[in-house]
This record gives C-alpha cells, sequence and structure tokens, in this order.
C-alpha cells in the first residue's frame, strides 16, 4: 500500500496532528509493508497561483507546461492507495497552504468535469483521513466557533472523487495538557474503528 501524506501544519513533527498521522502511517505500514509520500505544504509552501497559470486553467488550448505543479499534486495523489492529510484549523477553515494545495488538485477537465449536472469528480475514490487539530472546539456538545473547515474539505474532495473522507477531529489542544491527552485518546479510538485499522485482516486495498 503506497501512502501519502500530505501536512498543512507549520508545527511540523511538533503536531500532535502529525504525530498522530505518523501512528496511523506506521500502522498502515506494519500490516501492508506500504510506502509513504510526504508532501508538506508547510515547510516547503507551493508557489502562489500566476496570471499563467489562472488563464490557462480556464483555457480552450492552454499551454501545458503551465499546469506543472498541479501536474505533480494530482499525480502523487493518483498514484497513492490511501491518503492522509493533517491540518489546523486556522480562522475557523483551512489554512492557506492547503487552500493553495486544492487549487492546485481541484482542476476542470482533469480531476473534474462540468456537466449539466454539476461538478463530477474524476478520480478514483480511496480512504482519505483529515485530522483537524484546533485550539478550541467546533464540533459537540463544547462548540462555541463555526466551522468551515470540514464541510469545505469533504465537498471539496469529494468534488474530484474522494468521496470517503473520514475526519479524525483533535479539538481543544489550547486547553492545557489534559485537554490534549483526551483529544488524543477520542482521535485513537475513532481511528482504531475504521475498517482499514480495525485489525490487518480487514485492509483490502
Ligand atoms: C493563524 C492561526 C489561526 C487559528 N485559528 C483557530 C481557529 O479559528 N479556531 C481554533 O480552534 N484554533 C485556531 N488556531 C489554533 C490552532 O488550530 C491550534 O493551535 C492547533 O492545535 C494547531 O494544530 P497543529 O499543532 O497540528 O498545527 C489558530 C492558530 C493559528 C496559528
Amino acid at each position: 500500500m503506497k501512502i501519502l501524506f500530505v501536512n498543512a501544519s507549520p508545527h511540523g513533527e511538533t503536531s500532535h496532528g502529525y504525530g498522530l498521522a505518523i501512528e496511523m502511517i506506521r500502522t498502515l505500514g506494519k500490516s501492508a509493508h506500504g510506502a509513504v509520500v510526504k508532501r508538506d505544504l508547510a515547510s516547503q509552501p507551493l508557489p502562489p497561483i500566476t496570471q499563467d497559470y489562472a488563464k490557462a486553467i480556464t483555457s480552450r488550448d492552454p499551454d501545458a507546461s503551465r499546469f506543472d505543479v498541479s501536474e505533480q499534486l494530482i499525480r502523487e495523489i493518483e498514484t497513492t492507495d490511501a491518503l492522509i492529510i493533517n491540518t489546523p484549523m486556522h480562522n475557523f477553515t483551512v489554512p492557506a497552504a492547503l487552500k493553495l494545495w486544492i487549487d492546485y488538485v481541484l482542476r476542470v477537465h482533469r480531476t473534474f468535469a462540468v456537466t449539466p449536472e454539476g461538478k463530477v469528480g474524476l478520480m478514483r475514490d480511496r480512504p482519505t483521513f483529515v485530522i483537524v487539530a484546533s485550539g478550541g472546539f467546533h464540533s459537540g456538545e463544547r462548540a462555541w466557533q463555526g466551522d468551515f473547515l470540514t464541510p469545505y474539505l469533504r465537498y471539496a474532495l469529494g468534488s474530484i472523487g474522494l468521496k470517503s473522507a473520514h475526519f479524525v477531529l483533535l479539538q481543544g489542544l489550547t486547553h492545557g495538557d489534559e485537554a490534549v491527552t483526551d483529544a488524543l485518546q477520542r482521535a485513537r479510538e475513532g481511528v482504531a474503528r475504521h475498517p482499514l485499522f480495525a485489525s490487518d485482516n480487514a485492509i483490502t486495498l
């Protein structure tokens, strides 16, 4: 099994979500002897969207060289069996680094088609885990802020065909050590219930 790990946390390896992603990769790797491709959007930021790219994306006869970055990112997904995204919540939604990745990966005529019924994804679905780390709470009884991250990212990934996104929430991470331990425990329990992690035999990729 080949796993693509996309990190969008500026905290890198010290991010709690990053640590959880590594635990998940180790579990999958143990079961499936897989390879991991890492795309670190925080330590190696993608170039901003240029006018050339914006023109090419809407052109009938685009200059294909404008799509080099986009192609590379799309191929990283296409050649993978499972996807793990670690993202913090930044001001109620995805951090800018992850939004830029989305802007390269969602490409008309390439990863989605426009039809009379709406946009249709052109990528094969595959297990996708999104770890969402937040300082406060946006889901459940303690929620006190809006969440424009999970619905947006679910919709964006679904629009290219990645419809099986499984969200793993790490909430309340700025509320002290106990809150961090509690968030990690809940997240690990949730991950363990997923068929891909439930038992070695459950892996059917
Ligand atoms: C620019 C910025 C914006 C943030 N906005 C929010 C927010 O809207 N809601 C929230 O709960 N936490 C917010 N946080 C806190 C982070 O989500 C929190 O520290 C999280 O644990 C970071 O995860 P990481 O350690 O995996 O990077 C923000 C942090 C930064 C740096």
